[in-house]
């Protein structure tokens, strides 16, 4: 019998290969976060994936997709504006089906990352600190124009990106679950957002709340993006969300160690904002399940003292964002 509790159930399952593994990451209940008897909070744990995020499966099918179109051959040369999770995604994906990877990130991103990228063998170039991701892509685009052997799967436009979510994410939370009162998560690409919206719309119609976690205006949280900046990612259409939720950064940390301390999840900062906005939309409900998204684990974002400094010393926390 002790061994019987012992054994994961389901079983993780059996992959000819790390890519073929990416994916079928665990539901876990947290009721401690559960305000009453008939309302569940569930969050979806990403960091489960290989590289420890869910970029691992934008990665694959961007570049799985461009591979069925015949857009890439074996030795090609992949380049992809990122300074974040779908960078270190696309590093392990390249590595292991032999394409050579650039990604451009701001000159001013933190060591760890740098070291992350470098580990899997990615080439970086770096572009103006001053102008942020939005740099980035502008510098890839610019390179992609001048020299057409490169191939840029860009996140932010290929509809590949909420694929993976839409044949991916949803179709397991849909096999976890046999009804969802609300989605929620924060918004990168949108690519989450998008694809697992869809999907749940289709199967449960306007019963599911769509919920977008948006960080607080001047007050950034890394992994998050408002859509108030300037700059609305071409696969993003805002009529799949119901609603858009702020998040302080404050509320962000103390969620994260609250993760932490009493669910013992290890989380990044984004999933302690979606978490505080998955508890809000928890209180509104009589009843039904409340999904969230773990996207990453905290390994990332140790060096910052989120996790132990004291909450007045934060002021200086680097918030670049985490794509
Ligand atoms: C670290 C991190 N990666 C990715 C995402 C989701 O990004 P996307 O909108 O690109 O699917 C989030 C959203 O919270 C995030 O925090």
């Amino acid at each position: 019998m002790a061994v019987e509790r012992l054994r994961n159930k389901p079983c993780g399952g059996r992959y000819g290969n790390i890519v073929q593994s990416i994916g079928n990451t665990p539901l876990v209940e947290l009721p401690g976060l559960s305000p009453k008897p008939g309302v569940h909070v569930w969050a979806k744990l990403e960091a489960r994936n290989p590289t420890g995020s869910v970029k691992d499966r934008v990665a694959r099918a961007l570049i799985e997709d461009a591979e069925e179109r015949g857009a890439l051959a074996p030795g090609a040369r992949v380049l992809e504006p990122t300074s974040g999770n779908t960078g270190i995604a696309l590093a392990m994906l390249c590595s292991c089906k032999g394409y050579d990877l650039t990604v451009v990130m701001p000159e001013n991103v933190t060591a760890e990352r740098t070291s992350l990228l470098d580990m899997y063998g990615a080439k970086i170039v770096y572009s103006e600190a001053a102008k942020g991701s939005n740099g980035s892509v502008e510098k890839a685009l610019e390179m992609a124009e001048s020299d057409p052997s490169w191939y840029m799967p860009y996140q932010y436009g290929n509809p590949a990106n909420p694929g993976a979510h839409y044949n991916g994410t949803a179709v397991e939370i849909l096999e976890q679950l046999d009804d969802v009162a609300a989605f929620v998560a924060g918004l990168g690409t949108g690519g989450t957002l998008m694809g697992c919206g869809r999907r749940l719309k289709e199967t449960f119609g306007d019963a599911v709340k769509i919920v977008a976690a948006e960080p607080m205006p001047g007050e950034p949280v890394q992994g998050l993006r408002s859509l108030d900046d300037g700059f609305i990612p071409p696969i993003i259409d805002l009529s799949v969300l119901d609603r858009k939720i702020f998040v302080t950064n404050e509320d962000a940390i103390v969620f994260t160690r609250k993760l932490l301390r009493e669910e013992g999840l290890f989380v990044g900062p984004s999933s302690g904002a979606v978490a505080r906005v998955a508890v809000r939309i928890a209180d509104e409900l009589d009843e039904g399940n409340v999904v969230f998204m773990v996207a990453d684990d905290g390994s990332k974002y140790l060096s910052s003292g989120i996790y132990s400094r004291p909450m007045e010393d934060l002021g200086d926390i680097d918030s670049t964002v985490w794509w």
